[in-house]
């Protein structure tokens, strides 16, 4: 049977990614029902920074028994031009699942087509579907199903929005894309969800009506150079009280966080009864566990 790998959303099917989802509810509130994956080792490769996602892992991995071993480009032969190809093949003989951050997407692609072990996007430069787990997690916890809701993403076209996108087809709710012109999602993505997926230039317009509001950074990890370009391309589209108060009223804020206060959101928005942001974080943690749960019994 093929590997089961976790590169976007698109990976799993809809009913995979509610049967994930829902698991994490309930590992959060009984942790001991977790499987046992005693001796199991997660490889955790991170060419980019974190705090949520690696953290997660390791806390997960540890609570289901099994250990994980963290690499960094600059301490592995990895940052030294080893072939990806044969970075994939030595590690898959020796870690039984294996979770990469790295730029290029398309280094993960070719890192699953050699791998002999399931292989997790911990964030590309395209996708973030870890991320998006928790996302729905949380979601469903404070407000039930969202299928059939309406979602806004206020900002940057970025690896988060790509997976947003991939989530409004697979959670089955109708996402409104509020970007300045130049920082669009993928067309591709865009066009073949075109039935659910929208794109507005006016931030007030994106927020009118949802029942969830999501933001993130400006200028996502290897973008610092563009930081003031794009704090210049942004200005409005920082998602403030005046901005949310065109939201449903029980409308919910996320971000994935690390977060800018003053900047991409106000510290007001973030620190409000309707930011379910700590929440977010901690439900990295339980559904990436339930992730490691499927991945690992495929
Ligand atoms: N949201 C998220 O992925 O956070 P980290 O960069 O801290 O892992
Ligand atoms: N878009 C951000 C997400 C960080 C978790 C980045 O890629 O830096």
């Amino acid at each position: 049977m093929a590997i089961q790998h976790f590169l976007t959303l698109a990976d799993l099917s809809p009913a995979d990614l509610s049967t994930i989802v829902h698991r994490a509810i309930e590992l959060k509130k009984q942790p001991d029902l977790a499987k046992k994956f005693d001796r199991y080792t997660l490889g955790l490769v991170f060419e980019k920074s974190s705090t949520r996602t690696r953290v997660a892992f390791e806390v997960a991995m540890n609570q289901l028994g099994g250990s994980s071993v963290f690499l960094t480009t600059a301490d592995s032969q990895l940052g030294r031009g080893e072939p990806v190809e044969d970075s994939a093949r030595v590690l898959s003989r020796m870690l039984d699942c294996i979770a990469i951050r790295t730029f290029e997407h398309g280094k993960l692609v070719k890192f699953a087509e050699y791998s002999k072990v399931p292989l997790i996007n911990a964030l590309s430069d395209d996708f973030h579907p870890c991320q998006l787990l928790a996302d729905m997690q949380t979601y469903i916890e404070h407000r039930g199903n969202i299928a059939g809701k309406r979602v806004a993403w206020v900002g940057d076209g970025n690896n988060m929005c790509h997976s947003y996108i991939n989530a409004a087809a697979a959670f089955d709710f109708e996402l409104v894309i509020a970007c300045p012109a130049g920082f669009d999602p993928a067309s591709h993505l865009v066009e073949a969800n075109s039935d659910r997926v929208s794109i507005v230039r006016d931030p007030i317009a994106g927020v009118t009506g949802v029942d969830l509001v999501v933001t993130d950074v400006w200028a996502s990890m290897g973008q610092e150079a563009q930081q003031r370009k794009r704090e210049d391309a942004f200005a409005g589209f920082e998602v403030n009280t005046e901005l949310m108060s065109n939201a449903n009223s029980n409308a919910l804020f996320m971000h994935c966080l690390p977060a800018h206060r003053g900047e991409e959101v106000s510290a007001e928005v973030l620190d409000h009864k309707g930011s379910v942001v700590w929440d977010e974080a901690e439900n990295r943690m339980h559904s990436q566990k339930a992730l490691l749960e499927h991945l690992l019994s495929c």
